[in-house]
């Protein structure tokens, strides 16, 4: 049984240097195997490239994410991980050089149209970032700040509501309700990432994107981030990059591995960490911990 302290950024990066990363012999043009469809779609990805200059970082993604699921999306630094979730979101539109291609579709609207408003997209697909990023506010102006935005309470005991069942849901009520008018980011680096995933929730999302989200805490902070994870599935689809093993397969229905911009391989988590179908994904699971 191997355990996440072995997942040190050291050890991350031996891993990843020990990984022959540069070995495309093997990917290029590949089809993605596993099962990249789902009977519930929530988004859809059809033949997505995005290229930073000339440089492709993306190559011809397809994948099915289904409602009420957590995806997990794995593979070595620089594969494309998070190149591919601000996709979905339209992160990517705030680098120059990026451009995306393809079809990309939430709920059948199609994400990289020209003509769609990000700034509500952004609310029905929401983001937690590896370093949790409080706004400069209180405790409780961080979790309004999106509904005041967003226009979603009429009078004060409305937003109150969102506010206090944001926090609720993100676990984090019962340790902040008596002190909302301090600043977010006095809270522990735990607390301020629980924060930003009710900030996220506040604006009733339909998809969170988290990338990294535990890297920067602590392993009890994280275990509380992963138990949240696990039950916000019932309401949102999740999909969460992460680097450390362990918590894709504790978090995750579904997995995904990318390696050098392509999507390897997709399927059940346990399948993906038991019995993978391609050799990279197998190489990448049993390289680090085998
Ligand atoms: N803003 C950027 N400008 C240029 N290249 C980038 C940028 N962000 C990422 N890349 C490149 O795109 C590739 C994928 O990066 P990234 O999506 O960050 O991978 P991962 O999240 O899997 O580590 C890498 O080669 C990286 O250097
Ligand atoms: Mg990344």
């Amino acid at each position: 049984m191997y355990n996440d302290n072995f997942m040190t950024e050291k050890n991350i990066e031996m891993a990843d240097k020990n990984f022959d990363v540069n070995d495309q012999s093997t990917v290029d043009n590949e089809e993605t195997v596993g099962e990249i469809h789902v009977g519930d779609p929530r988004i859809v990805a059809k033949n997505v490239d995005v290229h930073y200059g000339d440089k492709i970082a993306i190559n011809n993604v397809s994948i099915d994410i289904g409602k009420n699921e957590v995806l997990a999306m794995i593979g070595p630094s620089g594969c494309g991980k998070s190149t591919f979730l601000r996709c979905l979101n339209r992160m990517n539109d705030t680098i120059d050089s990026c451009a995306v291609k393809g079809e990309l579709y939430l709920d059948k609207e199609n994400i990289l149209d020209k003509k769609i408003d990000v700034v509500s997209l952004r609310a029905k697909v929401g983001m937690v970032f590896q370093k949790p990023n409080p706004f400069p506010k209180s405790i409780y102006e961080n979790v309004a700040y999106g509904a005041k935005i967003h226009g979603m309470a009429k009078n004060k005991a409305e937003l109150d509501e969102i506010v206090f069942k944001s926090l609720e849901r993100a676990g984090l009520f019962q340790e902040v309700k008596d002190r909302l008018d301090s600043p977010g980011t006095s809270l522990s680096g735990g607390q301020q990432q629980r924060l930003c995933i009710a900030r996220t929730i506040a604006v009733s999302p339909e998809v969170i994107l988290m990338d990294e989200p535990c890297s920067a805490l602590d392993p009890i902070a994280t275990a509380k981030v992963e138990e949240l994870i696990y039950e916000l599935k019932e309401n949102f689809t999740i999909v969460i990059v992460t680097h450390a093993m362990q918590q894709a397969a504790r978090v995750s229905q579904r997995t995904a591995y990318f390696h050098l911009g392509n999507l390897v391989e997709v399927g059940p988590t346990e399948k993906i960490f038991t019995t993978p179908i391609h050799k990279l994904t197998e190489s990448y699971i049993t390289g680090r911990f085998g």
